[in-house]
């Protein structure tokens, strides 16, 4: 069975997300599970720093394509774990610094439907009879709006063979672009129909991608549930209940090795689920590193996240003054929108010691937090899956999540973490004041963390599962 993975990041040299963890972690576990798994991924700056040219021979250009693509090609690269890449050279459209989809201002880039365009092409050109390199993919799998447009080529070009996958990271993320992008992508105006790639007005590449895939995944089974209502759905409901015989959830796993805490090379103390004395050290290391009191009688809360509505981090804010009255300690590291960036560095002025804001990216830190506070914050309004949660659980942090998507899949209340229903902040303060007072009761607390270190976050499963569907796919 052969398989190219379509992906418009990757870690650990291309992430703005948990895709990005996805696709550096879950093909590796494919290729443990049996499968020939190929990984097609944008050269960006990050790779070509990691697998420079003369290192990354180029295997085919990309001129039948079209005369366009003449400056473009595949190269060929090994990630250190073996997992063979496929480098999509188009220097005008990926070479450039910083995220892969916002300009230096932080507004998308305004040739995205171009760039993420040619992602999608060149996957269903590589799923095709068209291509006549040694190695042709029989499924393709395709992630979130970046990769959408690839099943609707593969349905359009008449010497496709390979089938489609396409899994939904986030339904939030749509890839909305005008209606005359259309025929600048080549689908053919047959294509501009509601049963086609046209979204109310407008070209849709996600939705190109649900309505022609032959199944579609999304990343927890309650949250495949969930976007088949229309309170979730966010304007796909429809389309999704009409295809759910092929959707289905698959509850991502987590990067086993990269987020060990007895191998993480960004901790200062390594620690497993018999040393927890060893996670002490990483608080107090912790606590120094962002400029908090040094307090082991303070419990210590963590947020690692994109700062965006969907995260729910507004409602964390609103409790600023319960939190530091408990009293308890906040260490926020994420990005995003200006206002809530803002607002923590205001919260962090007025409460010098006791919550501490960093804003940017920084992967170090996010696993110093994960080992060094005591519990993890994810009041989510939506999730598809989170990884965060499970890093927590495998780090002997026990998480406070809101039961929405993968948090309900991962996190059982009282088991080994906390887990409340509304998105208000009465909500949230209540399971936060259960969660502190559980911490101070120490033999409750070390049965919450034994239970999270042991449970199994790892690829493999889902890995199988997601074997078998291929199989299926082809079958
Ligand atoms: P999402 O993909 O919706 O952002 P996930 O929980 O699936 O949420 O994955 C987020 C990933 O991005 C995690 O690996 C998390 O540690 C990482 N991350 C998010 N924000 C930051 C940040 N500011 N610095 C470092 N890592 C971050
Ligand atoms: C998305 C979701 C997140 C999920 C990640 C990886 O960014 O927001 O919940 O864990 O994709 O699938």
């Amino acid at each position: 069975m052969k398989v190219l993975f379509a992906t418009p990041e990757i870690a650990p040299w291309v992430k703005t997300g948990g895709l990005g963890d996805v696709a550096g972690a879950l093909p590796p576990a494919l290729r443990q599970a049996g499968v020939d798994v190929r990984v097609l991924v944008p050269y960006y700056p990050g790779l070509r720093q990691a697998f420079p040219p003369d290192k990354a021979p180029e295997v085919v250009e990309l001129d039948s394509l079209g005369a366009e693509f003449a400056d473009s090609a595949l190269r060929i690269a090994k990630a250190p774990d073996g997992t063979p890449l496929m480098l999509l050279d188009c220097p005008a459209y990926f070479d450039r610094a910083g995220n892969p989809y916002l300009g230096p201002e932080g507004r998308d880039w305004l040739d995205n439907h171009l760039r993420f365009g040619l992602l999608s092409r060149v996957a269903a050109w590589l799923g095709s009879e068209a291509n006549r390199l040694p190695w042709r993919p029989t499924v393709i799998h395709c992630n979130d709006w970046q990769t959408g447009l690839a099943p609707a080529y593969l349905k359009l070009l008449p010497s496709a063979r390979a089938n489609a996958l396409i899994t939904v990271h986030n339904l939030a993320f749509q890839g909305l672009f005008g209606a005359p992008t259309r025929g600048e992508l080549g689908l053919p105006a047959h294509a501009w129909s509601m049963h086609g790639v046209e979204y109310h007005g407008h070209l849709s590449f996600l939705k190109a991608g649900l309505q022609y895939a032959d199944a579609i995944t999304t990343v927890s089974p309650t949250y495949a549930a969930e976007i088949q209502t229309d309170a979730e759905g966010m304007g796909m409901a429809g389309l999704l209940r009409h295809r759910a015989g092929q959707l289905s959830g698959i509850l991502n796993g987590i990067d086993a090795a990269a987020w060990n805490p007895m191998r993480d090379k960004h901790l200062p103390f390594a620690y497993d689920a018999d040393s927890l004395a060893a996670k002490k050290q990483n608080k107090a290391a912790l606590q120094r590193e962002v400029g908090l009191a040094v307090r082991d009688d303070l419990p210590l809360l963590g947020v690692v996240s994109r700062l965006t509505h969907q995260k729910g981090l507004d409602l964390v804010a609103a409790l600023e003054q319960q939190i530091a009255a408990l009293p308890a300690q906040l260490v926020v590291l994420g990005s995003g929108e200006k206002t809530l960036e803002a607002e923590f560095q205001r919260l962090a002025e007025l409460h010098p010691g006791q919550i501490m804001a960093r804003i940017g990216f920084n992967e170090g830190l996010a696993h110093r937090i994960e080992a060094g506070a005591d519990l993890f914050l994810m009041p989510s309004r939506f999730e598809p899956c989170g990884l965060n949660q499970m890093y927590s659980l495998r780090y002997g942090t026990p998480p406070v999540v809101r039961a929405t998507g993968g948090l309900a899949d991962t996190v059982i209340d009282g088991i080994n973490g906390f887990v409340f229903k509304e998105a208000t902040t009465a909500a949230l303060l209540a399971a936060i004041q259960r969660a502190t007072a559980t911490w101070r009761d120490r033999k409750a607390w070390a049965a919450m963390q034994a239970d999270g270190m042991a449970r199994d976050v790892s690829w493999a499963k889902p890995a199988a599962q997601y074997a078998a569907l291929y199989a299926k796919l082809r079958a």
